[in-house]
């Protein structure tokens, strides 16, 4: 077991724990208004990164058992269901009775629900149990996966075809806005274009998240859900970096072909989404966008996630200057420590009044945050390991 994957998996989430609980009220710990990176959006991408890169070597491991395949794709099934339920679960407890019609459908775990049971099933149904060696070795990592990188280039087209060509009733193609306020309020009710729309549509306004991070700057009144349908198809595409990451560790041998390896990767990835957006905020072709998690978006994401995966992989695997502690913890216990962050969200004492300053706001949001690192040390420490 890779220590690294773990850490990886911790450093988000500890970062996703503080940042829900508002990381002191500072803007660059909360999300972008609209367009743009700020250290809240980062996280939420990288665990779904790097569930992907667990998934590769997870699957790779039970091919290797001799587990047959259509056992692994009803474990998918059950496993997809059961985080989704638990979404469902979580994104509408907020410690009062829950009206049935405003039931929010879309959340954090079912977007990892839906994403993991695409790509679950078609690893299950086309991983390979080992890699021979023929003559396009040295770029098998991606020769080896062709079918699979053909169907999750088709999401990717599906997802920028939606985007920029389904008409959406009173708004212009391809609208990437928020509406609102914007452009002197001409596309008030357009908010989020297709994307929001096709969850309108899906689920109903009211079936969906009401507050959108537009909402206050914008003035916007329409619902816009940050873990809607389209988003999900960027977010499976994401993951399938991820896995990508998963089948360098498998493939190649030695530290160094794999982080050059990875490195490559970054630096594509990178570049990619350098030119969707013109290396702009607000004036690119696809600007980077967290609430659409826009094309471009999910591939500074990764870019990101491929350098950082290399030194924690350096410093906690093979050079062995890091343990991975604290971050560690809840790496290996990341289910139970989310939703257990969540549930316990206005508890006494994760959060209790305190001044209105970032400086007081700061020092309870982070005591919040190593609250649970505390208790997925102390989960550690007696053996104890839930996961669905
Ligand atoms: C937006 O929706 C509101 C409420 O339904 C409506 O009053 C307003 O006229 C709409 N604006 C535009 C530009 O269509």
């Amino acid at each position: 077991r890779l220590k690294s994957l773990d850490t990886f998996r911790g450093i988000s989430l500890v970062i996703m724990i503080f940042v829900n609980y508002r990381g002191g009220g500072y803007w660059f710990f909360r999300h972008s208004a609209w367009n743009g990176l700020t250290l809240a959006d980062l996280v939420f991408p990288w665990f779904v990164f790097i569930m992907g890169t667990s998934m590769a070597l997870s699957f790779r491991g039970a091919l290797r058992r001799g587990i047959p395949r259509f056992k692994l794709i009803l474990k998918v099934l059950k496993r997809a269901m059961i985080l989704f339920a638990l979404g469902v679960m979580i994104s509408n407890s907020k410690g009062k009775a829950v009206d049935l019609r405003t039931l929010r459908v879309p959340g954090v775990l079912q977007r990892l629900a839906l994403t993991y049971l695409v790509l679950g099933i078609m690893e299950a149904a086309l991983a390979k149990s080992h890699d021979p060696h023929q003559w396009w070795s040295s770029v098998r990592d991606v020769v080896g996966n062709l079918g699979q990188w053909a169907a999750v280039l088709m999401f990717v087209a599906v997802h920028c075809c939606l985007t920029f060509l389904l008409p959406v009733p009173g708004c212009p193609k391809g609208y990437l806005g928020p509406g609102g306020l914007q452009h002197g309020g001409a596309y008030e009710n357009c908010t989020g274009g297709a994307t929001a729309y096709i969850d309108r549509m899906i689920f109903g306004t009211e079936h969906m998240y009401g507050h959108p991070t537009c909402m206050i700057p914008y003035q916007t009144t329409v619902p816009l859900d940050p873990e809607g349908v389209l988003g999900t198809l960027t977010s499976i595409f994401l993951c399938f970096l991820g896995l990508q990451a998963g089948k360098v560790i498998l493939i190649f041998q030695g530290w160094k072909s794999r982080v050059s390896r990875w490195m490559c990767w970054s630096l594509v990835t990178g570049l990619v989404a350098g030119c969707l957006c013109k290396f702009s905020a607000e004036d690119g072709f696809i600007p980077i966008n967290k609430n659409l998690w826009s094309l471009s978006y999910v591939m500074a994401l990764a870019s990101m996630a491929f350098l950082l995966l290399s030194v924690c992989f350096l410093a906690v695997d093979i050079f062995r200057v890091w343990s991975g502690a604290p971050f560690i913890y809840p790496g290996m216990n990341s289910i139970v420590i989310y939703l257990l962050h969540e549930i316990l969200h206005w508890y006494f004492p994760v959060q209790f009044k305190v001044g209105e300053t970032h400086a007081e706001q700061l020092a309870m949001n982070l005591w919040g945050a190593c609250l649970w690192v505390g208790v997925a040390f102390m989960l550690h420490q007696h053996k104890v390991f839930i996961s669905i």
